[in-house]
């Protein structure tokens, strides 16, 4: 085996490794739902609307619903909804996507 090869067979494995480390967490992306008012306005547990926000229990199972419209809600808000693009760092936008996903 040459050199470069064997560079190649062990650098594989590591990024796999660190992959996992970095895949988003959907424990995590709880906190931040819980930390970032979201449930102040939002039901998880039952379909029932408070005030004007919708139910988010089974939010990726509504008619029509993507993750593109989930994460331009979140950022943009509208209609009630605050904007979250400059309060939410890249992992827990991520994490927190995850969590909604197990709703
Ligand atoms: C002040 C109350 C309030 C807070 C806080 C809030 N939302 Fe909302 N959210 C709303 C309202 C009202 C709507 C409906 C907006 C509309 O009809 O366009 C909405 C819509 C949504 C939708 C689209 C749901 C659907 O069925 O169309 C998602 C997803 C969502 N919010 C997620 C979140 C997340 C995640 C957070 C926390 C980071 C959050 N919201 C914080 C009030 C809120």
């Amino acid at each position: 085996m040459t050199i470069s090869k064997r560079l190649f067979a062990l650098t594989i494995p590591a990024i796999l490794v660190a992959g996992a480390a970095m895949a988003a967490d959907a424990k995590k992306g709880q906190e931040v739902f819980e930390n970032s008012a979201c449930m102040g306005c939002h039901n998880t547990d039952t379909d029932e609307k408070r005030g004007n926000a919708p139910a988010l229990k089974a939010l990726y199972k509504k008619e029509g619903m993507t993750e593109a419209k989930v994460i331009e809600k979140i950022k943009k808000g509208g209609n009630g909804m605050p904007p979250y693009e400059e309060q939410l760092e890249k992992d827990q936008f991520a994490d927190l996507l995850t969590y909604l996903k197990t709703l």
